[in-house]
């Protein structure tokens, strides 16, 4: 198509239309120009194709495990290879966009959407949203990284006003969709419901414009969440191009109206109507329908990713993997009756379920399988039900607990009240672990539970996710050992949630919620201030050990600009085959900014044989030591000593070496009247303008006090300049304090 002679040929009103929905999941064609409309769908672990619209049917697709459990595999490749499984399937349903992945961060572990989101840490984020995004696109099927930004709550979603300083809003929650864009080029990008800094999402010019058009080079179409529009043209205005869902006719007149007025620059329709035929033009590329979906491939791939995404938490005297087990209890609803995927908008309907019962039975061999529901999907807690399971836990040589929490607990639309199981779950497993010390507990659940009260009971934990359609068999896989587990935490989990660095300021009032604790979410908080935790981030068990040794750095010493490589050898220690992600964290000795005791800036996941050895290279750029400048509004990494940290989590860090960056693209501090004596002596120019004064008076002072030299005047740092001239100045100066300062700031400002 040529874009540009069709933008010409399109009326006002043709191009206003285009901008809002034709239906809940299609967009506007004009038929006169040949311009057909494209079909977008939720997702994103499977696709939920839905042609009747809002009230209709959802056509059966693989339900792959949730973000959550995708985040824990720690592996891009296996991602990446559902991305591609997910674009056969939107190419055999007809869609052109799946509407995924969401990449907001986990700021508090009650968010109800946690399940659809990767984690605590926009690099990992960032990278498994980058990693969807390719493989889907490169099947020439398109994408909507969601929600940009700070949808981190249910609570309030479509009104409450995130207010997040400059530097956290980089930092931390615009990081992940900034990797993504950039690195994966998603065809779309779906602003979220709440309001940022006191403006909606969707009428956000700063968000969406300066800082995701402009300054990450967003060339694909920004469409709003379903319904976050509040004033069409404000958000056409503010870089907002294609309003979802539709048919809105009042929005398209409200358009063509306010460019006929002069209120809406016909410049601004006329880009986003670009962007629009931009992507269209793209799905053409790729026909849709005409095939099927491999059923039985994408079953065995949504349990293959399951079962890497299980993160065995507690493992006392090897109970896993099982063997000899002759009579095995299993204990639970969920093990009939799966949990394995979340409420909301990204429900599928799969194309069938497998029951984790059932599958465990396949390879028990020659064991005797009982089973007892243990405890009921609601509230109502029966002790029957907790005696039957104890009974049958004392006749058998293990037992495994599936623990579900129930479905209303996590969803789109609302957030938790608490991180626990519910009682009668409780009092379960404490029923059966003391009766039967073999015990397993397995569960299903989107993001980070409470364990404190019951961990110290069963010998084995096994966190399965939202594991997808196919999750019963990962599940057997991993206990049976068939698979040796090898997730690892995205999420941090706490002992309590008035332990999370959120709580205080969470869900807000009045309309706002602070995001008071800054940059400080996650690890980030937990290492910084020592708050105990259950398990850390980053951290998983395996059917084996891994040893890590022969750290090297490229250089001692390095310059941003040439960036570090680091090099470690990882070794298999134990008898079986597994998996670990490599982790590598950097820590800063200090900046002019407090920052968190230690950041995740690269990682891999490794496979290895039973003793065998691979080094593994990470390649650091300067942003991997940059911290967020809000006078510079940038991205600034300052010269000075960094850890380089690796390990097996935040919390097991094995081997560290310390280098020294030397900055050569830091920007000058900008230096005024107000700036500390510090500053002076920190900007290299500034200090240059300054120092023959001071070896004056230095020179002078140094005659009344021998101690007064100009390396030890660090007293004077927080002093302003005027002050210091002024204590000492004031006998070698040529003018009066205040007047050599005007004269030294006209003079940096003259060679700045
Ligand atoms: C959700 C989005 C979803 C959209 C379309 C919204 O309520 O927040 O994630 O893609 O609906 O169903």
């Amino acid at each position: 198509m040529d874009l540009k002679s069709l933008l010409e040929r399109m009326t006002l009103e043709e191009k206003a239309a285009l901008c809002t929905g034709l239906t809940p999941w299609d967009t506007v064609p004009v038929e006169r120009l040949g311009l057909p409309s494209i079909i977008v769908s939720d997702g994103p672990h499977g696709v939920r194709r839905a042609p009747g619209g809002f009230s209709g049917d959802i056509v059966p697709a693989t339900c792959f495990p949730t973000a959550s459990a995708l985040a824990s595999t720690w592996d891009v490749e296996l991602v990446r290879e559902l991305g591609e499984a997910l674009a056969d399937e939107c190419i055999a349903l007809d869609v052109d966009i799946v509407l995924g992945p969401g990449t907001n961060m986990k700021r508090t572990p009650l968010c109800g959407r946690n399940f659809e989101y990767f984690s605590e840490d926009p690099h990992l984020a960032g990278r498994m949203a980058a990693s969807l995004i390719d493989g889907v696109q490169s099947k020439g099927v398109g994408t909507s990284l969601k929600h940009l930004a700070a949808n981190n709550q249910e609570e309030q979603r479509f009104t409450i006003d995130a207010q997040i300083d400059e530097r956290t809003l980089h930092e931390l929650y615009l990081a992940a969709f900034e990797y993504a864009v950039k690195e994966a080029k998603p065809w779309t990008v779906m602003c979220a419901y709440n309001r940022l800094n006191g403006t909606y999402a969707s009428q956000n010019h700063y968000l969406l414009t300066e800082v995701l058009k402009d300054r990450w080079g967003f060339e694909g179409v920004v469409v709003s969440d379903w319904g976050a529009v509040h004033d069409r043209v404000a958000a056409l205005a503010a870089g907002l191009d294609l309003e979802m869902p539709g048919p809105q006719p009042q929005r398209t007149r409200a358009i063509v109206e306010a460019v006929r007025s002069g209120d809406l620059d016909e410049a601004a329709l006329d880009e986003s109507v670009m962007r629009l035929l931009s992507i269209i033009d793209k799905a053409q590329q790729t026909p849709k329908g005409g095939v099927s979906i491999d059923i039985d491939a994408h079953h065995a791939l949504a349990r293959r990713i399951a079962a890497e995404a299980m993160v065995l938490l507690k493992n006392e005297g090897n109970l896993l993997p099982l063997h000899d087990a002759s009579r095995i209890a299993v204990i639970g609803v969920a093990a009939k009756e799966p949990y394995f995927q979340g409420g909301g908008s990204s429900h599928i309907n799969p194309t069938r379920v497998d029951s984790p019962f059932d599958e465990l039975q396949k390879l028990a061999g020659d064991a005797v399988l009982t089973y007892a529901p243990g405890y009921a999907m609601d509230d109502s807690s029966d002790p029957a039900l907790i005696e039957e399971a104890v009974a049958l836990a004392g006749e058998a040589d293990v037992a495994l607990l599936y623990v579900a929490l129930p479905p209303m607990k996590e969803s789109e639309g609302y957030d938790r009240p608490d991180i626990d199981l519910m009682d009668h779950q409780v009092a379960l497993i404490k029923a059966v672990a003391a009766r039967q010390p073999k015990s397993v507990v397995i569960l299903n659940n989107g993001s980070a539970v409470a364990m404190q009260d019951w961990i110290d009971g069963p010998a084995a934990v096994l966190e399965a996710w939202m594991m997808g359609q196919a999750g019963g068999g990962a599940i057997a896989d991993v206990l049976f050992g068939k698979v040796n587990p090898s997730g690892r935490l995205a999420e941090t989990f706490p002992i309590k949630l008035s332990d999370t660095p959120a709580y205080i300021n969470y869900p807000g009032d009045l309309g706002k919620v602070r995001y008071g604790e800054g940059v400080f979410i996650g690890y980030r908080y937990y290492d910084t201030t020592g708050t105990d935790v259950l398990f850390p981030f980053g951290y998983g068990l395996s059917y084996t050990t891994f040893a890590y040794g022969n750290l090297r750095v490229s250089a001692e010493t390095f310059k941003d600009v040439d960036g570090l490589t680091v090099s470690v050898d990882v070794t298999n220690s134990g008898a079986v085959a597994g998996k670990t992600a490599v982790q590598v964290y950097v820590h800063d000795h200090a900046a002019a900014v407090i920052r968190p005791d230690k950041e995740l800036r690269a990682f891999a996941k490794v496979a290895l044989a039973p003793g065998e050895t691979k080094t593994v290279s990470f390649a650091l750029d300067a942003r991997a030591f940059a911290y967020y400048h809000a006078g510079h509004h940038d991205f600034v990494a300052e010269s000075g000593a960094f850890d380089i940290l690796v390990g097996e989590s935040s919390a097991d860090i094995r081997l560290s070496a310390t280098v020294t960056l030397d900055a050569t693209q830091t920007p000058p501090t900008k230096i005024t009247r107000d700036s500390l004596f510090r500053d002076w002596r920190r900007d290299p120019q500034a200090y240059a303008v300054i120092e023959p004064i001071l070896l004056r008076i230095v020179d002078f002072a140094s005659k009344i006090d021998p101690s007064w030299t100009l390396e030890n005047i660090g007293w004077a740092d927080e002093l302003l300049l005027e002050s210091v001239f002024g204590f000492w100045g004031a006998q070698v100066l040529d003018d009066t304090p205040e007047q050599t300062v005007t004269d030294v700031l006209a003079q940096l400002h003259a060679e700045g």
